[in-house]
């Protein structure tokens, strides 16, 4: 009986000791894991601590190449203009020459004024080239009758505790000047998106043709990473379309209205024909904070992930809803379309061959 009582209590103790060490091991590991991947934990409860944006109202959107502006124009409830609005599309320009030509000629049959602020550093203060002005010649199409207005943003290093964001918003408010002294009137319509945020020339074509359209209204486009290679998801929503008013538009890249037009364009992120180009962005831009680890820089890895398809941070998507974090975890999936891509980039596909399907490996100077 004793030895029996014995033997267990010995049992129980070593049961609890291993309980106890287990739990120390436990607990160790997972404060580092928190501590070293702590932008990977807080991604991961993303649904938990951030609410999404609120939702938006969307329109449907109508276009077939064979419809008439009348017939376009009536399907969505609006009527037809006597006259289209002036368009300016009106960008923050950092390298992306190329998605820059490809834009401009998506838009040349629409756009009045092309309007573009480039600065001499990136958003974190790093010096860099001015490329577009160093460029010029390769836009002539769109210079013909004096269509591009240019303004040089001087930048300057990034004061101690000052962030990215500060200067990305005195860049907008300096395109809120230029768009104020640009000629534009009332009811002319403004383009406010990021160079790789695509309008398709159709969609301001309505815009433009169509009376009763929303003041302000964002465009949904697709996303696609690294090429039109990685089709992401339809949600990109972030460049809009505005009918200017003097003393209530402003140039910024958030949330401005509840509307939403779907399907109107595409956002080719890190879409880049260099690797320098990657790493450029990568250090230049207000996110500039995610490059944690000098590694992540490296050629090889750069170009191991533009053909896996797989995030350039090695982070996890941003997502609002478990679910949908989990359906996106892991590489984004090859695509083998290329139906319904920019006009332009299906006119030079061997000049912009690293941007279609198939060719995933990239220049390295
Ligand atoms: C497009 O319109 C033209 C002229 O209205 C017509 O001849 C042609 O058949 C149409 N094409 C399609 C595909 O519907
Ligand atoms: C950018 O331009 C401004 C104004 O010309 C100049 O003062 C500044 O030194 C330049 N910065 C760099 C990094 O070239």
């Amino acid at each position: 009986m004793h030895a029996y009582n014995g033997g267990a209590r010995l049992l129980l103790c070593s049961f609890k000791l291993k309980t106890f060490y287990c739990s120390l091991i436990a607990f160790v590991v997972l404060s580092c894991i928190i501590f070293f991947q702590w932008h990977y934990v807080s991604y991961f409860l993303r649904p938990v601590w951030d609410t999404p944006p609120p939702p938006f109202h969307y329109l449907v959107h109508y276009y077939s190449p064979n419809l008439s502006i009348p017939e376009l124009c009536s399907l969505h409830g609006w009527r037809k203009r006597h006259q289209p609005r002036r368009v300016f599309d009106a960008i923050i320009f950092n390298h992306e020459l190329d998605l820059l030509e490809i834009r401009w000629r998506e838009l040349d049959s629409v756009v009045s004024k092309f309007l573009i602020v480039e600065s001499n550093t990136t958003f974190t203060g790093l010096p860099k080239p001015l490329f577009f002005a160093a460029n010029r010649h390769r836009f002539r199409f769109a210079d013909l009758g004096g269509r591009i207005i240019y303004r040089f943003f001087p930048g300057r290093k990034l004061r101690k505790q000052e962030s990215p964001f500060e200067i990305e918003s005195k860049q907008r408010r300096t395109m809120s000047k230029l768009l104020a002294e640009s000629g534009i009137h009332e009811g002319d319509l403004v383009i406010m998106s990021d160079t790789d945020e695509i309008p398709s020339a159709h969609t301001i074509r309505l815009l433009q043709w169509c009376d009763d359209i929303p003041p302000v209204l964002h465009l949904q486009m697709s996303n696609y990473l690294y090429s039109f290679e990685f089709y992401v998801d339809k949600e990109s929503w972030r460049a809009a379309a505005a009918v200017y008013r003097r003393g209530s538009t402003y140039y910024n890249h958030g949330r401005k209205a509840d509307t939403i037009l779907p399907d109107a364009g595409w956002h080719c992120s890190f879409c880049f024909r260099h690797i320098r180009d990657f790493v450029h962005k990568m250090r230049g831009y207000s996110h500039a904070d995610r490059v944690k680890d000098p590694s992540l820089l490296k050629h090889a890895r750069i170009q191991e992930v533009i053909c896996n398809g797989d995030d350039i941070f090695g982070m996890l998507p941003e997502e609002y809803t478990f679910k949908k974090l989990v359906a996106k975890l892991g590489a984004v999936s090859r695509s083998y379309s290329a139906v319904n891509l920019p006009g332009h980039l299906l006119k030079n596909p061997h000049r912009f061959r690293y941007l279609l399907p198939g060719n995933c490996f990239r220049e390295l100077s």
